[in-house]
């Protein structure tokens, strides 16, 4: 039997190493990816006849609406929702500017939540919904906040949905929590974060944080070739969906293992003060 599933974030990284497992593990996967480029189309298109691009940018209501119309022209129900799209907002909290940090919420946290919205009236009464979160969410990383806090809020809203929805029908919410996955969103970050530092009337402080932005610069570039790979992820996707009954959260990777467990077992300040020892020994 087909299955009709939406792939968010398919031009890059996890979610376009996603659509390339789900076509190649069976022909009844109809793939709906999605992406902002005209180019990212073809690209997408190229790895099979059921693949679909679909333009979509999540931060806009009036495109996640269109993409809505779209697909509901090619079938009436979805199977499954992937949220793959994302981005890291990194820099000092200090000088970040408030509106990059609301555009961090507005991709990772409103444009997902609002897309489930959309999309749920056609969502399969039995269908998933499978959120690419992360070990982040646990916010114990400093100088990627707004990152970790929009991760959270999304866990955290979803979490809430997975029970509400459980009234009436049988829909799963299920998290996905990787550490380091080498793709190219850490060295994205970085450019964004410089990018947006440029606007910084504040100087002095900016020179303040030299230390700190160097370790931010050199970690991004080291987790281009550390960790998981992409192909990790999308299989565990695969699982999930052919899994009848999966668990609300995966947590994938030994650091993602490994932050969750210290983030639960250690007080607050005990917590900070070992950050803040290593962010010294990377000094
Ligand atoms: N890589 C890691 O270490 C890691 C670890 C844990 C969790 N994650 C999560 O995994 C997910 C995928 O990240 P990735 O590592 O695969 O990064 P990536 O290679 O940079 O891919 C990000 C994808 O999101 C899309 N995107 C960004 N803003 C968008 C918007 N406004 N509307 C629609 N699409 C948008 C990008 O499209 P464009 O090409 O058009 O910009 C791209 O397709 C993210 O949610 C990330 O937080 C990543």
């Amino acid at each position: 039997m087909k299955k009709y599933i939406l792939v968010t974030g398919a031009s890059s990284g996890i979610g376009r190493q996603t659509v390339v497992e789900l076509a190649k593990e069976s022909d009844d996967y109809i793939i709906f990816a999605s992406i902002r480029k005209r180019e990212d189309k073809a690209l997408v298109e190229r790895v099979s006849k059921n693949v679909k691009g679909v333009y979509l940018d999540i931060t806009n209501r009036t495109s996640v609406l269109k993409a809505f119309k779209f697909i509901t022209s090619k079938t009436k129900t979805l199977d499954v929702i992937i949220n793959s799209a994302g981005i890291v907002t990194a820099g000092p909290l200090e000088l970040l500017n408030i509106n990059d940090i609301k555009s961090q919420f507005e991709v990772n946290t409103f444009g997902p939540l609002f897309l489930i919205q959309t999309f749920l009236p056609i969502l399969n009464k039995n269908g998933k919904i499978i959120n690419i979160n992360s070990m982040a969410q646990t916010g114990i990383f400093p100088f990627i906040a707004p990152y970790c806090a929009s991760k959270r809020a999304l866990s955290i809203l979803l979490n809430a949905l997975n029970i509400e929805l459980k009234n009436n029908i049988n829909i799963k919410i299920v998290e996905i929590n990787p550490g380091v996955v080498q793709t190219p969103i850490w060295q994205k970050s970085i450019k964004a974060c410089f990018d947006n530092l440029k606007k910084t009337n504040n100087k002095t402080v900016l020179d303040s944080y030299q230390n700190e932005l160097d370790i931010l610069k050199n970690n991004a570039q080291k987790n281009q070739t550390k960790g998981l790979f992409a192909i990790d992820i999308a299989k565990l996707i695969i699982k999930i969906i052919k899994n009848k009954n999966p668990k609300t959260r995966y947590n994938i990777g030994l650091d993602s293992h490994f932050v969750f467990f210290i983030s639960k077992l250690f007080p607050c300040d005990i917590l900070n003060k070992l950050i803040e020892f290593k962010l010294k020994t990377l000094k």
